[in-house]
């Protein structure tokens, strides 16, 4: 017990990775349902060697200036723009994710939602609750057709080959837009490569799969909305800052677009007041394209290999910053 120093996981995750923890290291759990106040990261992070944050947990310089002992920050998502990893990097700190491991999950959830947004699953639940249902109606919540559809992939990761794939069962016909063409994953998934303008334009529904970064924040914005078809559908699974949301509230809403599918927004949670949340044509859900209890289980129990590795000075299974392995705060 506490061989491995002083580890905190800033929210309640699955168990058996808090077990695993715990056989190793001192482990504090923060067990309430809202994250710490970032006064008390910065006040606990004093005396870590470790810390298992989510993506609500903002790690910047400022908190790891406070951690003179701390050796990893071990992320629980695959994204970790949370994570100023340039300055972990300067400073010796290890910065691990949990890819792979969401990869279906996360892609499941963006097709739910492309498939609600098109043909208003969402709306018609409220509607048939709401006793609004008189008869059967040849107009009554008329969408669009998924099969034989154009998807864009904007970003062909992971997440977004798993979308292609699934895409294919419904006769779809499949471009993507990446900053790095993949010509093995063209033939393999049966894909085209396109523009990111091509993309826009030429597709039904428009998938956004790349990490947030300064060249992603804001990639889709006005000019990007208006290029696409009044008819198309815009699904978000990826971070909301890769979207103007100001500028696309403004397309639904004018019909420069037909509907949105969104798991993420600029500021999380979206304010109950947010205009976007007034049109039938959105489906807005939490931030819960990973969540199944076997994928968040396996998030939890790899960033926990993760970290327990980290400390022990080992390569841990998928490190951000590999780099810092041979640095001196590691080498201490
Ligand atoms: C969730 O959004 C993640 O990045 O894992
Ligand atoms: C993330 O896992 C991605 O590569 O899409």
């Amino acid at each position: 017990m506490g061989s491995l120093g002083n580890i905190w996981v800033t929210r309640k995750i699955p168990q058996k990775a808090i077990d695993m923890l715990r056989e190793v290291a001192d482990v504090e759990v923060w067990e309430e349902e809202l994250p710490p106040p970032r006064e008390v990261v910065l006040e606990k992070i004093a005396r870590l060697d470790g810390i298992l944050p989510l993506l609500t947990d903002k790690m910047d310089a400022v908190a790891m200036d406070r951690a003179p002992r701390l050796r990893v920050i071990a992320n629980y998502a695959v994204g970790y723009d949370n994570v100023d990893v340039p300055a972990a990097t300067q400073r010796g700190i290890l910065v691990t994710n949990t890819p792979g491991v969401l990869t279906e999950t996360t892609a499941d959830l963006a097709f739910a939602l492309l498939m609600a947004a098109a043909r208003h699953v969402v709306a018609g639940d409220k509607y048939t609750r709401a006793g609004l249902w008189k008869t059967w109606g040849p107009l009554l919540f008329l969408g669009q057709d998924i099969h034989h559809a154009n998807l864009g992939l904007v970003g062909l990761g992971r997440i977004g080959s798993e979308m292609a794939k699934r895409a294919r069962g419904f006769d779809m016909r499949v471009r993507y837009y990446d900053p790095i063409r993949n010509e093995a994953a063209e033939e393999q998934l049966g894909i085209e490569y396109a523009s990111l303008e091509t993309v826009l334009r030429e597709s039904d529904f428009v998938s956004l799969h790349t990490p947030l970064t300064a060249e992603t924040r804001h990639l889709i914005s006005e000019r990007e909305l208006k290029m696409m078809k009044p008819t198309a559908i815009l699904i978000n699974s990826s971070r909301g800052p890769v979207v103007d949301q100001k500028a696309l509230y403004e397309a639904l809403k004018s019909g420069t677009i037909y509907a949105a599918g969104l798991d993420v927004f600029d500021v999380e949670p979206i304010p109950e007041e947010d205009p976007l949340l007034t049109l039938d044509h959105v489906v807005a859900v939490p931030h819960i394209a990973s969540a199944s209890y076997a994928t968040r289980t396996r998030m939890a129990t790899l960033a926990a290999e993760n970290l327990i590795a980290a400390l022990k000075g080992e390569q841990p299974p998928t490190p951000v910053n590999p780099d810092v392995l041979g640095s001196p705060r590691r080498r201490r």
